[in-house]
């Protein structure tokens, strides 16, 4: 028993020592390529002082998806869960002089905050926020036939991804990038026994994009400051 508790406390001491270098690590990165600058510290600083749940992604992360979005210029972006708005920004300055982006936000108050911040940045005129139900939302933009974007980032609660997939597969065409964050869980994705709601979420996900072979999904394990985690990455085929 005392042995176990030992090697316990071991491991737990040794994961947060991981952490810690992961942090180290990615702030390494973050200021090494100048991933920071006012206006990203001050969104963070807003969407703090505003209680949002500090969950947006990191900056290393942020420059990951704003490159997607500079391979589509003049594409038309779609993210599912804005926050305070920190990963639309990093997307849509990615984005050219015709580049567009829809982000949708179901809580008010994190609409609010996120639709300041996109002033702050300069980017009012590039995203539209839409504050609603994404699977509302989502249906919304079907019917209207809009045009298919180009990226896709989901980002929202884990339990509707499985319904979100369906439907962004809708706002496609081939070529179009799906992204999912949070598709890791600390690795908790592996474990067929688990009973975590978030994480039957991403598994159900995964399980659509399984029987979906004329898509090509790879996922990115990532650590850092938002601990073990990762990015699924699909890219729509054709129809
Ligand atoms: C959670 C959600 C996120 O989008 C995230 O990046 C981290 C955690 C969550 O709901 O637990
Ligand atoms: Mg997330």
């Amino acid at each position: 028993m005392v042995l176990l508790r030992r090697l316990r406390v071991i491991s737990i001491l040794r994961s947060d020592r991981g952490m810690e270098k992961w942090n180290e690590v990615d702030q390494y990165f973050a200021t090494k390529f100048s991933l920071h600058d006012e206006i990203l510290d001050k969104v963070q600083q807003n969407s703090h002082d505003a209680d949002l749940p500090a969950i947006s992604i990191s900056a290393c992360q942020g420059m990951f998806l704003q490159i997607l979005a500079a391979t589509r210029p003049d594409g038309r972006i779609l993210e599912i869960g804005t926050l305070g708005g920190y990963s639309a920004i990093c997307m849509a300055r990615g984005l050219g002089e015709r580049g567009r982006l829809v982000t949708v936000e179901f809580e008010p108050e994190h609409a609010k905050v996120a639709q300041n911040n996109f002033k702050l940045a300069g980017l009012e005129e590039k995203i539209s926020l839409i504050n609603d139900d994404a699977i509302d939302a989502m249906q919304k933009l079907i019917e209207h036939k809009v045009e298919p974007f180009d990226l896709i980032f989901l980002d929202a609660d884990k339990q509707s991804y499985k319904k979100y997939l369906e439907l962004a597969l809708q706002l496609s065409r081939a070529g179009t990038l799906i992204v999912a964050d949070n598709v890791v869980r600390r690795g908790e994705v592996a474990n067929p026994a688990t009973e975590d709601e978030k994480v039957l979420g991403i598994r159900s996900f995964c399980d659509s994009l399984e029987k979906k072979p004329n898509h090509r999904t790879t996922v990115l394990q990532t650590v850092g400051s938002k601990g073990y985690d990762g990015f699924s990455v699909t890219m729509v085929g054709k129809a």
